[in-house]
């Protein structure tokens, strides 16, 4: 088992917002975290980032990565384990990177922040390597577009490049594409699939859209008032929804790849 969350409670200050969530994942495994806006997604991915904003902390409960208890680690240890272990792309990759600095600068930036051996010629080659992987054409042009120069979905790939960089066992997805029109939502969200099967990364994405969960995701797991309602095998929380909440969500997506699972 890659990640393992048990009874996890994460708190506010005093306010308890997530309670007794649970949820595991094996290597090359895709986990969709679905869930109305406030349900609590995006702090269980902070948790499992230990990055927790303000008050934020895990009041009861484990986190098990590749082994080890990360609720005891230091910042050092968070710090080295940030983009080679765990990886997060961020909902517009825009506020990720500086808008005033050219993709190339800060790319190789931070290649040699975690790779302090490799020349800057090196990491250039590195970037342009990963650029063409997540089909970006013209990786060299790429390097040298100030952020604002990009479309949102090239932005998310030059996104999902940085994030992949030093194949990282676990990517952490929030909502990645609800910036994005609709068709390049589906070409970023193949664009991650595709990392997984190259790399077998792991991959968490949470998601405002259950149809995304269930087109993509091995697990899903379902989200409302800081509860998980409902976790398990795609197949499962799609064919056989235990929860209203689920069906309500799958409900309003009624055709699924050209497919009623849910009438
Ligand atoms: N920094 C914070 N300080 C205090 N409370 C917070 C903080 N961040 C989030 N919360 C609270 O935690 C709850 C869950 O928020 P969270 O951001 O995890 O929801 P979400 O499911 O990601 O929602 P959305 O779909 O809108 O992104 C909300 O009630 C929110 O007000
Ligand atoms: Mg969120």
């Amino acid at each position: 088992m890659l990640l393992q969350v048990k009874d996890l409670d994460i708190s506010y200050g005093e306010r308890l917002t997530v309670a007794g969530a649970s949820l595991e994942l094996d290597k090359g495994e895709i986990m969709s975290i679905v869930g109305e806006s406030g349900s609590g997604k995006t702090t269980v991915i902070r948790a499992i980032m230990g990055c927790l904003p303000g008050a934020g902390r895990v009041s009861a409960g484990s986190i098990t990565f590749d082994g080890k208890d990360v609720l005891q680690n230091t910042p050092e240890q968070w710090r080295h384990m940030y983009g080679s272990e765990m990886s997060m792309i961020f909902q517009d990759s825009g506020n990720m990177i500086n808008p005033i600095r050219r993709i190339g600068a800060q790319f190789i930036d931070y290649i040699q922040a975690h790779q302090p051996d490799k020349s800057k010629s090196q990491a250039y080659e590195m970037a342009c390597q990963m650029l063409t992987n997540v089909r970006l054409p013209n990786p060299e042009n790429i390097m040298n577009c100030y952020p604002f120069e990009l479309s949102g979905g090239m932005r998310q790939r030059v996104g999902i490049a940085m994030a992949m960089i030093f194949s990282p066992k676990i990517l952490l997805a929030d909502e990645p594409t609800s910036a994005l029109d609709v068709t390049t939502q589906a070409q970023i969200i193949r664009q991650i699939v595709d990392i997984r099967n190259e790399y077998n990364v792991a991959v968490i994405i949470v998601t405002h859209n259950i149809g995304v969960a269930s087109y993509v995701s091995n697990k899903i797991m379902v989200m409302q008032g800081g509860k998980v309602v409902e976790y398990g095998k795609r197949e499962d929380v799609i064919g056989n929804p235990q929860h209203e909440y689920t069906k309500q969500l799958l409900r309003a997506v009624p055709i699924i790849g050209g497919k009623c699972y849910y009438a």
